[in-house]
């Protein structure tokens, strides 16, 4: 047995826990970081039950006083533990009651941990989720500003990794931006689930047998109302799977870009050339520079989904409402938020810092193939039908591989074997082959410049 000091629930029991058993148990290692939120939740509890006539006054300042000096031991970081608090709860509580005696026993009249916690947690969340839609709007912003710089600055576009046809650096870039936007939106979600519903006043299950005011609370704590079911609002998480799902996919999103990032830094591409500032050496080979920054986003993606997949696993088959096993939830979701904070202060400086080889880049789409695809749209505009005309155009293409050179140096003799020898052929540029793209949302200036402006429109909103 541990005699690690009075627990709060130690009423109903002759003996305190086992050692391992609390070491299992308790969660203050993990649930400490919502002290705000705790005393917050609790100071808003007291202020209820003292205007509803539940508390004297004379327990409601004397709870208050006790709650905020509390928040200064913990500011001040002399907050002093013990082995008997269980968790963040357990520990203001114990504190309030030491600091305000019978008042601070009275704090949890008409209120369970289970409560507690489930609002705890959703007042953290929604503002963490605030501060991280905010840095994934920046990190948009930063690849937008990097496509305004780089809207004639043409590269091959890929489609299994193959040169398939050239598209604008602005194009390619924007294209992570949209994603990021979504996922801004995706977190500026999760932030309403987490503030549409307030937990408090659930009580352990079954709702209170006091007189309470939950619009007093929800109000008080951020919340558009009071959750409308007492066994959902202790019982459920949704609100946290909605963050880690958009966590996940936003990690996603980071992980391509920081795949695309070690790849274009490579020395066989060099598309672009990371700054020191988010690169590290070698060891061993003095002439290296890793693009460890942009590795590690392609990695992280692994915690950000194995998280949403934890917690949606430990909420599955639960029998209403509360079970301990939702304690487990907070590992995953401050592993995600933790990771978040991570890596997108450093996805922003690394990006803020990346230079683009226009020149490489343009090289790379010249002498080649990129424009077999412009070949045989104009054979369409001329009155052929595609499949001849893909049909033709591949004939020339495997003449000039065969003869080691592009399309743009295709012979007379070639182009007469491959059925072409009477066309008036069109420019075979990169250039000319992303102005034709007249689409919306395609590779032409028109439409780049565009969706440029759209997604700032879409990010500013
Ligand atoms: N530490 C617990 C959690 O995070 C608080 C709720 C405990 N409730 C209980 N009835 N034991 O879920």
């Amino acid at each position: 047995m541990s005699d690690d000091g009075v627990r709060l629930w130690g009423g109903r029991f002759a003996g305190g826990p086992a050692e391992a058993f609390a070491a299992l148990n308790d969660s203050l290692s993990v649930d400490r970081r919502m002290w705000r939120e705790d005393i917050a939740g609790s100071r808003a509890h007291a202020r209820m039950l003292t205007a509803t006539g539940v508390l004297s006054a004379e327990d409601g300042r004397a709870i208050d006083g006790g709650l905020c000096a509390i928040a200064r031991e913990m500011e001040a970081g002399d907050f002093a533990f013990q082995p008997s608090d269980e968790d963040i709860h357990t520990a203001v509580e114990r504190r309030l009651t030491e600091i305000a005696g019978d008042a601070g026993r009275r704090l949890h009249t008409g209120r369970s941990r289970n409560d507690q916690v489930a609002t705890d947690v959703l007042v953290y969340l929604a503002s963490t989720c605030d501060g991280q839609a905010r840095l994934v709007a920046r990190l948009a912003a930063v690849l937008l500003d990097a496509a305004d710089a780089h809207v004639d600055t043409l590269l091959p576009g890929y489609t299994h990794l193959q040169r398939a046809q050239p598209v604008r650096l602005a194009h390619h870039l924007a294209a992570y931006a949209w994603m990021l936007v979504r996922d801004r939106d995706r977190l500026a979600w999760a932030a309403g689930a987490c503030r549409a519903f307030c937990p408090l006043g659930s009580g352990a299950l079954a709702g209170v047998g006091f007189p309470i005011d939950r619009g007093m609370t929800a109000a008080e704590l951020g919340f558009d109302r009071p959750g409308p079911n007492s066994l959902d609002g202790v019982g459920s998480r949704d609100a946290l799977a909605d963050y880690l799902h958009a966590a996940a996919t936003l990690g996603v999103h980071l992980s391509r870009l920081g795949q695309e990032l070690v790849l274009w830094s490579s020395e066989e591409v060099g598309f672009v050339e990371l700054s020191d500032a988010f690169t590290s050496g070698s060891s061993m080979l003095p002439q290296k520079k890793n693009p460890d920054a942009a590795e590690l986003a392609r990695a992280k993606v692994a915690r950000l989904v194995a998280d949403y997949s934890g917690l949606q696993g430990v909420v599955a088959g639960l029998p209403l409402a509360y079970n301990k096993d939702l304690q487990e939830d907070k590992h995953f979701l401050f592993d995600a938020v933790d990771t978040l904070d991570l890596l997108l202060p450093a996805m922003i400086g690394m990006m803020e810092g990346a230079r683009f080889d226009a020149g490489r880049m343009g090289a790379a789409t010249e002498d080649g193939f990129l424009a077999a695809t412009d070949l045989a749209d104009h054979l369409v505009r001329l009155g052929w039908p595609f499949r001849r005309a893909h049909e033709a155009v591949g004939a020339l293409v495997r003449a000039c591989v065969d003869a080691g050179h592009g399309l743009e140096r295709a012979t007379p003799d070639q182009l007469a074997s491959a059925g072409l020898g009477d066309v008036d052929l069109p420019e075979m540029t990169a250039a000319a082959s992303v102005e034709a793209k007249l689409s919306t949302g395609g590779t032409g200036r028109a439409a780049v410049l565009d969706q440029l402006a759209a997604a700032r429109v879409a990010l500013a909103g």
